[in-house]
C-alpha cells in the first residue's frame, strides 16, 4: 500500500461536522455587510510579491518572514509571486487598476483564504480565512465608526458581544510617525540592556513594533515610553476625537490603548482591534484601521480609506466555546425499496424540493432497516417511506424521527396520500 498523504501543517480541513457553523458565520456576516452597503468583490489569491512588500512594508513580520513566495514563468521572464497574506493590498491594487473610485467612494467586502508562514498553534494557522471589509475613498471618521458599529452588530447577532472588547488608538499621520519614530529610537536607545533580541533588531527598522512586545520583562520600559497620542497633529487629533464621539453616540464601549500599533505598515490615524481573553495568545479576532497613504504607495492617486479583517477560525473557536448550535440536517429523508418504486420516489423527492424542502433521497439501495439507520443518522426530522404497498396506493408512510419542536411525535407513523403530502407537511410544521 502506498503511504497516505496528509494536509500541510497549519492548513486545516474543514469537515462536514463544522460546515454548518462556517456557513452560519459567513451568511450572517454577508447579510450584515450588505445591510451597511458593502458590495462583494473577489481578488486573486496570487499577486506580485512587490505588491505586498510595498503595501504591507518591508520591515513587518509578514513580509520579513511569513510570505509564501515563489518564482513563476520561463527562466528569462521569471516573476516573483506570493500567496496573499492579507486582502487589503490586492483590493487597493484592483481599485487602482480599474479606476474604481473615479466617480465616488466604494464600500467593498470579501472573504477567503490568506497565507502566512507562522508557527501554527490554536487560532494561528498558515492557511486561514478572513472576512475583509474596506471603504475606499472615504476620509472618515464616519466610516471608521461605521465599520466598528457594523462589527458590534456582527458580535451581537453571533451572540459574542460579551466575549470581545474593543481597543482603539490613533497613530497620527506619516509625518507624526516619522517624528515619533525618532523619539522612540532615542528613548529606547537609552536602555539597551533592557531590550530583548527582537526589540534590539526592531529598534532602527520598526521601533513602533517594540510597543507591541508581550515580553513581561519589558513592560515597565514600554509603559514609560513617550506616547504617540502626545505626538500627533491637530487634524489627526480632531479625527480621533470625532471617532470617539460617534462611538459614544452609538453606545459602543471602547478602551483607548495607546500601545496599539498593528503589525502592518500601511496604517495611519485610526487603528482598532477587537480582542478576546478566551483564545489564549491569539486573542485578536478582528483588526483594522485607516490607510490613507496606501493608494499612493501603490502608484494610485491619493485616496483615503479604512478597513478591517476578522479571522474566521478564531470566531469559529469562540462560537464553538459558546456551544452555538447549527444544523445542516435535511428536514426529510426518503427511504424506498422495490423496482417499481424508484420512479415514484424520485418524483416525490423532486416535488418536495420544488416546494423548498431539504430532502435527502436514500442512495445505494439497502433494506428498510439499513435505510432507516441512515435516515436517523442524517439528523432528518421525518422519514418518508415508500414500498410496493405505498406505490400501489399512491400513499406515503411518514415516520417522525425526532421532534425538534417537541410536539411529542417521535416514533409515530402514519399513511398520507401522495397528493396531500405537501399540505400535510406544512400542517405539521415540517
Ligand atoms: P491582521 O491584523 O493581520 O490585519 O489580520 C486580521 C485578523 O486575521 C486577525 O485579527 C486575526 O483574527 C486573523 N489572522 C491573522 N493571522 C492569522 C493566522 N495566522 N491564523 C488565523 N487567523 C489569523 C489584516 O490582515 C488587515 N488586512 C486588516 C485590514 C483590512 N486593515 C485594513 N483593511
Amino acid at each position: 500500500m502506498s503511504k497516505t498523504l496528509q494536509a500541510i501543517r497549519g492548513m486545516n480541513d474543514i469537515l462536514p461536522a463544522d460546515g454548518a457553523l462556517w456557513l452560519y458565520l459567513e451568511d450572517t456576516a454577508r447579510r450584515i455587510f450588505e445591510q451597511y452597503g458593502y458590495r462583494f468583490v473577489r481578488m486573486p489569491i496570487v499577486e506580485n510579491t512587490a505588491l505586498f512588500v510595498r503595501g504591507i512594508g518591508e520591515a513587518t513580520d509578514v513580509v520579513e518572514k511569513e510570505m509564501y513566495t515563489f518564482e513563476d514563468g520561463p527562466s528569462k521572464e521569471k516573476e516573483s509571486l506570493t500567496l496573499r497574506p492579507e486582502a487589503t493590498a490586492g483590493i487597493v491594487r484592483a481599485a487602482i487598476e480599474h479606476n474604481l473610485t473615479y466617480e465616488r467612494g466604494q464600500r467593498v467586502w470579501t472573504h477567503g483564504a490568506m497565507f502566512r508562514h507562522e508557527r501554527p498553534q490554536k487560532g494561528r494557522y498558515r492557511q486561514f480565512y478572513q472576512l475583509d471589509v474596506e471603504a475606499l475613498d472615504f476620509a472618515g471618521p464616519d466610516v471608521d465608526a461605521e465599520q466598528i458599529v457594523l462589527l458590534a452588530r456582527l458580535w451581537k447577532e453571533l451572540g459574542l458581544t460579551d466575549a470581545v472588547r474593543l481597543k482603539i488608538n490613533t497613530i497620527g499621520d506619516q509625518n507624526d510617525r516619522r517624528a515619533y519614530r525618532e523619539t522612540l529610537i532615542t528613548y529606547f536607545s537609552r536602555y539597551p540592556e533592557q531590550l530583548d533580541d527582537d526589540s534590539r533588531r526592531r529598534l532602527h527598522r520598526n521601533p513602533l513594533r517594540i510597543l507591541d512586545s508581550k515580553n513581561p520583562a519589558m513592560q515597565t520600559l514600554i509603559e514609560n515610553a513617550p506616547r504617540m497620542l502626545d505626538h500627533i497633529n491637530p487634524d489627526a487629533r480632531t479625527h480621533f476625537e470625532a471617532l470617539q464621539a460617534l462611538l459614544r453616540q452609538a453606545g459602543i464601549d471602547f478602551e483607548i490603548d495607546t500601545r496599539l500599533v498593528r503589525g502592518l505598515d500601511y496604517y495611519n490615524r485610526t487603528v482598532f482591534e477587537w480582542v478576546t481573553d478566551r483564545l489564549g495568545a491569539q486573542g485578536t479576532v478582528a483588526g483594522g484601521g485607516r490607510y490613507d497613504g496606501l493608494f499612493e504607495l501603490l502608484g494610485g492617486k491619493s485616496t483615503p480609506a479604512c478597513g478591517f479583517a476578522a479571522g474566521i477560525e478564531r470566531l469559529i473557536l469562540l462560537l464553538q466555546e459558546r456551544k452555538t448550535e447549527c444544523s445542516d440536517a435535511p428536514a426529510i429523508y426518503l427511504v424506498f425499496q422495490g423496482d417499481e418504486v424508484v420512479a415514484f420516489a424520485w418524483r416525490v423527492a423532486e416535488t418536495l424540493r420544488n416546494e423548498g424542502y431539504a430532502l435527502t433521497l436514500n442512495a445505494g439501495g439497502g433494506n428498510f432497516k439499513s435505510q432507516m439507520k441512515k435516515a436517523d443518522a442524517s439528523g432528518a426530522r421525518i422519514a418518508l417511506i415508500l414500498g410496493d404497498d405505498e406505490a400501489h396506493s399512491r400513499t406515503i408512510t411518514v415516520k417522525w424521527l425526532r421532534d425538534t419542536d417537541k410536539t411529542q411525535h417521535t416514533g409515530e407513523q402514519e399513511r398520507v396520500s401522495a397528493a396531500e403530502l405537501g399540505r400535510w407537511l406544512k400542517a405539521h410544521g415540517v
